[in-house]
């Protein structure tokens, strides 16, 4: 057997434009993840990445090397009657379709390991909504969340040390080399955190507009499009839908606030909105997806039905019980719920319709508040946010004030309120809104 390339080398090759093999790639990752490649030769191989792409054959190399490079979950299905499903989004404003969808989905005969994220940037993150929870754990141990997942069929909890270690280490770099943006390092990192959680199907939501991480339209739809590719020939059939965030998608923002929202859709008392019409249709495609029924129609009327029955309502009290949170949020949520000391409506400059939104600086005024995090590590506030956010085409005028912000002082609701005009155009006439789902591209296992 000949000597192993040097890692140099392999970056080398890289860097020169060419394609590097299944074998070369996993030798890179596995020196991520045992820490035999240095930080140096980490950043460099990811810059090497950026400037020259990956073809699909590559993206997928490295997305199984990267699922490989710890604990990859097994389900026996003797263990398990039903499939085990997950849905995933690049992130947004007031997006809070986990919550609602990963109980819904049991409620359907899903079973949904889901391992989420905290906030990123200007979006908001799943763990830090149910860290509004009081008691809520997120790092449960193994024992406890294989049995949620099995027993209650969902159970969201944050990223273990044994998952996809290689992807904590590799996007560490690219956070401080600016190399985040790459789609091949993006593809990769998201589906290798995914698929080492053992789905049989993924659905995937990328978002587009003012509030996506992604630029362009047509960007998110590369994305969209290489991640259902990829994910499909490492053996998860994969849907990604592309979805709109020209606007933020709940009329909320923030993270205890968002969790009311989910009680609201869960309990029936929210009947209609944006939040709730793409969570369904996420929903019925992974239905879909996950063979659990065989068409669209079906897909709805089952969860309509688990929805209508209090089935999805009950499975979200039974995760949050198992998880350390109160048994009774369900009925009493204004008794665990954190709320701000400061509730300001805040008014636009003049009447008129709502025209357009800077979604990112909506979110990133959340952030400002407390909500998110301007330094990694640091405490958030659950109690602060954005609530009966206005959507695009309404009225805002003396009367109806463009959101209620939630805050822990008065000088933060200001700077918020500042935010808040500056984000939101008005005009005489409303832009048409927005669809909400641009694209779905299905893809099955070859
Ligand atoms: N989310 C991830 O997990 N990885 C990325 O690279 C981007 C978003």
């Amino acid at each position: 057997m000949g000597a192993r390339p040097l890692p140099q080398e392999l970056i080398r090759a890289k860097r020169d434009g060419h394609a590097l093999d299944r074998e070369a790639i996993q030798q890179l990752v596995a020196g991520i993840g045992d820490g035999s490649l240095s930080d140096a030769q980490v950043g460099a191989l990811a810059m090497a990445v950026y400037l020259r792409g990956m073809g699909r054959e590559e993206t997928l190399a490295l997305t199984e090397a990267i699922r490989d490079s710890g604990e990859v979950l097994e389900w026996p299905s003797l263990d398990l009657p039903g499939p085990v499903l997950d849905k995933h989004s690049t992130g947004g404003v007031g997006d809070l379709v986990s919550l609602v969808l990963g109980p819904w989905i049991a409620a359907c005969g899903g079973h949904v390991p889901m391992v989420s994220g905290r906030g990123l940037g200007h979006t908001g993150g799943t763990l830090d909504k149910l860290e509004a929870i009081p008691g809520y754990s997120v790092t449960p141990d193994t024992a406890t969340f294989r049995r949620l997942v099995k027993q209650v069929g969902v159970a969201i909890i944050g990223q273990t040390a044994d998952l996809a270690p290689a992807d904590r280490r590799l996007y560490a770099v690219r956070d401080v080399t600016a190399t985040v943006e790459s789609l091949p390092l993006i593809v990769s990192s998201i589906l290798g955190k995914k698929l080492a959680c053992g789905l049989d199907a993924l659905v995937m939501d990328v978002k587009t507009g003012s509030g996506a991480f992604m630029p362009t339209a047509q960007a998110s739809r590369e994305l969209a499009e290489t991640i259902a590719e990829v994910a499909s020939q490492a053996g998860t059939r994969t849907t990604a839908l592309v979805t709109d965030m020209s606007q933020p998608l709940a009329p909320c923002a923030g993270n205890a606030l968002e969790v009311r929202e989910a009680l609201r859709l869960l309990t029936g008392e929210t009947r209609h909105g944006r939040l709730l019409t793409t969570t369904r249709t996420l929903a019925a495609e992974l239905l879909l997806a996950g063979r659990l029924v065989d068409s669209p129609t079906a897909a709805m009327a089952r969860l309509d039905q688990a929805l209508a029955s209090g089935a999805a309502a009950e499975r979200f009290a039974r995760m949050v019980a198992g998880l350390g949170g109160p048994a009774d949020l369900l009925e009493r949520p204004g008794e665990h719920l954190p709320e701000a000391p400061v509730v300001q409506a805040v008014h636009a400059d003049r009447a008129g319709r709502v025209q357009s939104m800077d979604t990112r600086a909506l979110g990133l005024a959340v952030v400002t508040l407390g909500g998110g995090r301007r330094l990694p590590g640091e405490a958030i506030d659950p109690r602060v946010g954005l609530s009966r956010l206005a959507s695009l085409g309404e009225r805002g005028d003396a009367e109806r004030p463009l959101a209620l912000v939630h805050a822990a002082t008065r000088d933060d609701a200001e700077q918020a309120a500042r935010q808040l005009r500056a984000a939101i155009t008005v005009a005489d006439a409303a832009a048409p809104s927005p669809s909400l789902v641009h694209d779905v591209i299905r893809r099955e296992v070859p």
